[in-house]
């Protein structure tokens, strides 16, 4: 037996969502931890399956990890021990890399199998690799394994060709013990990097730069522990929005930092939905008729990537024609196949998709290829008619907590059944 997610459309959406903590960053914020050699509390700990992978690496290192409070996380790495990271848990998730700089870090040495994660095709490490290569290591990658070692870590002068998010993260765990001073150049500035930051910061770090593309590591001999509270997760409130926008008569999400999603928002209100931000709340309400519009993903703080999955299934609705420009995954068109078995009109020739909106779209039973994808597949199954049958719904678990609960509660039509393999 398998377990699908099962949507009946059309129902209107009212109410006040509640952001959870962000999941890029948590996933970083957690191996960060044990940079530590003292307990380190990480709250806002969102609950979806990427935190229990990452616990059980945790306690597979013999690290002590609790949890008093379900969106709290206690990590004390003080008998924490080196040693091969082969577990299964490495595969289930991309983000086990930032194993590879806290270890790197803190030992000198890490050995770890390669990391697995969402389908977008490629996706390789040569940058993280060309870090810590600077900083000294030896590395052997046997394609199946990666081996890393130095005597010594000594800072350096580093300029990324691509403003990675992992690399720009995982050059920053393996520098923050090493001697002298490493500057990132072309440094990614995600706000998620900027929260990992804060994190070692507080733990007695000397990084300079968060948010900016040059970022400073000044070495230190200790890192010790602290209380941290993880940012809101803008790609879940960007979901949200989105949804929102498409089926909401008003809908307030709570949580949200709005500057984080402000190129979501400029595009939502050149499709015409009408969107009110403060301080830390946002209220959308669906427009009447949607505008075509047209979308280039980048790095932040351009178009998100990961938003651009969900904006595709809302752009069906647009009557004319939008296009979307994706130049960092493109293995995330993969969505526009699902959506034409509902009846859209979505011709993908990447880099570049072109969406003919404007159609009614009906329940189908599609398949979530990756995370996002499966956001976008929620996104059409509320608005199309009948009902809808997402398959391989452990891509969504991964990376949003509770989503069809947080929808049942502001009105959609969502249920989780279990159905023969
Ligand atoms: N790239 C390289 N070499 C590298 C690293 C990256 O060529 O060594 C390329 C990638 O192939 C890609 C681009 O650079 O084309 C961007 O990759 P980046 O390293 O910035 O992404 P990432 O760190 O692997 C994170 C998020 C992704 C999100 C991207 C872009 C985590 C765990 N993952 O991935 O999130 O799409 O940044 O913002 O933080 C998701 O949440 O669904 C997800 C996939």
């Amino acid at each position: 037996m398998k377990e699908v997610i099962k949507i009946e459309g059309g129902h209107r959406l009212n109410g006040t969502i509640r952001v959870s903590g962000a999941k890029n960053a948590t996933v970083a914020l957690i191996p960060a931890s044990v940079l530590a050699t003292e307990p380190v509390k990480l709250v806002g700990i969102p609950n979806i399956s990427d935190v229990g992978s990452l616990k059980e690496l945790l306690e597979y290192l013999d690290v002590d990890v609790r949890s008093d409070n379900e969106d709290e996380i206690y990590i004390d790495p003080s008998h924490m021990t080196n040693k091969i990271l082969d577990i299964e848990a490495v595969s289930r998730l991309r983000a086990s890399y930032y194993f590879m700089g806290a270890l790197l870090g803190k030992y000198k040495e890490v050995k770890i199998r390669m990391p697995g994660g969402c389908n977008l095709g490629p996706r390789p490490i040569n940058l993280h690799l060309k870090g810590f290569e600077a900083l000294g290591a030896v590395i052997e990658d046997n394609g199946e394994y990666i081996h890393m070692k130095a005597d010594r870590l000594v800072g350096a002068r580093i300029n990324l060709d691509f403003a990675s998010v992992g690399a720009t993260i995982n050059i920053i765990m393996a520098a923050a013990y090493a001697e002298g001073r490493t500057i990132i150049e072309n440094a990614a500035r995600e706000p998620e990097i900027i929260d990992v930051i804060t994190l070692l910061n507080k733990m007695g770090a000397r990084i300079r730069g968060a948010g900016t593309s040059t970022v400073t590591i000044d070495g230190v001999d200790k890192l010790t522990g602290c209380f941290h509270e993880i940012i809101p997760d803008r790609i879940e409130a960007g979901t949200f929005m989105i949804l929102a926008a498409a089926m909401a008569d008003h809908v307030r999400l709570e949580n949200v930092i709005p500057y984080h999603v402000e190129s979501l928002m400029s595009k939502l209100k050149e499709a015409g939905v009408y969107i009110d931000s403060k301080i830390d709340y946002v209220d959308i309400y669906r427009s009447p008729e949607l505008k075509p519009v047209d979308i280039k993903t980048s790095p932040y703080p351009g178009f998100a990537t990961d938003l651009q999955s969900p904006f595709m299934s809302l752009l069906t609705q647009a009557k004319g024609e939008s296009h979307i420009i994706e130049t960092i995954y493109p293995e995330r068109f993969k969505l526009g196949g699902q959506l034409n078995k509902m009846g859209a009109n979505i011709i993908v020739t990447p880099p570049k998709a072109t969406i003919i909106g404007g159609q009614m779209l009906k329940g189908a039973e599609v398949t979530a290829t990756d995370l996002r994808c499966g956001a976008g597949l929620v996104v059409a199954g509320l608005l199309a008619d009948g009902i809808t049958t997402i398959d391989d719904i452990y891509h969504i678990d991964r990376g949003y907590e509770n989503l069809d609960l947080k929808l049942k509660n502001i009105g959609a039509r969502i249920w989780r059944e279990k159905v023969e393999e």
